[in-house]
């Protein structure tokens, strides 16, 4: 087979400055990785930048070295370990998943089977089957999109654009480092095809890049118009007795699901419900504002103290916990800033 000059350049910048990842082998390593340990990094990395995923990666793999361990985890530990990385269906589909993997046997070894896992999309079971089993798998994440958008001067909006960038790209993955391929774009997408201002003198696919050629790389990928988030408001009680504030379990379906939580109100004008109590309650000024995916949160937080022997909200068990444990009580990132907000605002009566 004539010899790709797109592989060829980006593997040899790639030999030279590919990041030093904690899940990565030295670019052209012989071995493989442990299929586990990149499944986990993928999965964490999904809502989060790598930088940001060392942290929570090497954690979990201390707690759980094998995806036999994951499996017979405490689910309520996982998800406290979890907790600041966000959406947490994907900590709940990492636990389904890893029970499925144990009960096989192992990992899966091809991008279509990788699929069937719980919560393993497109883009994941192909970086798994490419870096870890070596398959010839096609990897696109949002850096890997922007690269090739450019390079092909693909026009088709995204995310309808993506069939495209896949058909061009697809022809380049060597069959010898598909997975080293997939992270020399990544790391091309994150350090020089930026999306502002890409630094294109340094760039080893210069002399294919048709937005190159045409002056203004930076058209691309042309993006559809987003819808606008719609907004969503919600109330959480802060309810306290003798220094310890009450938090609830959410419901393991549904958003932040299986969560530790202030209790309150839910988010839908619908489920705008009254206080859990009679009490002088009282709205802190100012709110969180989160961004789900699909809508903006705004979040106050409405203050009163625990009546005597009240002690629970509806079915829910309540979880007495000192303010000075909040902290690391494993709260979703919503939740720790709703509490930050209150102890700033409502210092200790002591
Ligand atoms: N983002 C997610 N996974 C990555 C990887 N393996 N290399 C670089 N960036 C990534």
């Amino acid at each position: 087979m004539a010899v790709d000059r797109f592989s060829t350049q980006l593997l040899n910048w790639y030999d030279r400055h590919a990041r030093a990842l904690p899940w990565r082998l030295p670019p052209g390593s012989p071995g493989r990785p442990d299929p586990y340990a990149i499944w986990l990094s993928e999965i964490m990395a999904q809502q989060t930048t790598v930088a940001a995923v060392e942290r929570y990666w090497r954690r979990f793999l201390e707690l759980w070295p094998t995806v036999q361990a994951l499996a017979g985890a405490d689910e309520a530990q996982v998800m406290r370990e979890w907790a600041g990385l966000g959406y947490y269906a994907r900590a709940r589909n990492l636990i389904a998943a890893a029970r499925e993997v144990a009960a096989r046997g192992g990992f899966p070894e091809t991008e279509a089977e990788l699929r069937a896992l719980p919560g393993v999309g497109p883009y994941t079971a192909a970086a798994i089957a490419a870096i870890a089993f070596g398959e010839r798998a096609t990897v696109i994440d949002a850096n890997v999109e922007r690269v090739a958008a450019r390079c092909f001067a693909i026009r088709e909006p995204l995310p309808g654009g993506r069939a495209q960038i896949a058909a061009a790209l697809s022809p380049h993955v060597p069959a010898g480092r598909p997975g080293d391929f997939a992270q020399a774009l990544m790391d091309l997408g994150a350090s020089i095809c930026t999306p502002k201002a890409p630094r294109c003198l340094l760039c080893p696919l210069q002399a294919f890049c048709v937005g190159h050629a045409s002056g203004s790389p930076e058209d691309y990928p042309q993006k559809a118009a987003k819808k606008a988030r719609p907004v969503k408001q919600g109330l959480a009680w802060w309810i306290e007795r003798d220094g310890n504030v009450a938090l609830v379990r959410r419901p393991p379906r549904g958003m932040l699901g299986g969560m530790l939580a202030l209790p309150g109100t839910g988010w839908s004008e619908a489920e705008q419900a009254a206080y859990p109590f009679d009490a002088d309650w009282r709205t802190l000024p100012g709110h969180v504002r989160h961004i789900f995916t699909h809508f903006e949160l705004r979040l106050s937080v409405a203050v009163a103290p625990a009546p005597v022997r009240w002690n629970r909200l509806g079915e829910e068990p309540l979880f007495w916990t000192p303010r000075e444990a909040l902290a690391g009580a494993g709260l979703p990132t919503l939740y720790a800033r709703a509490v930050t907000l209150a102890l700033e605002l409502e210092p200790s009566p002591t």
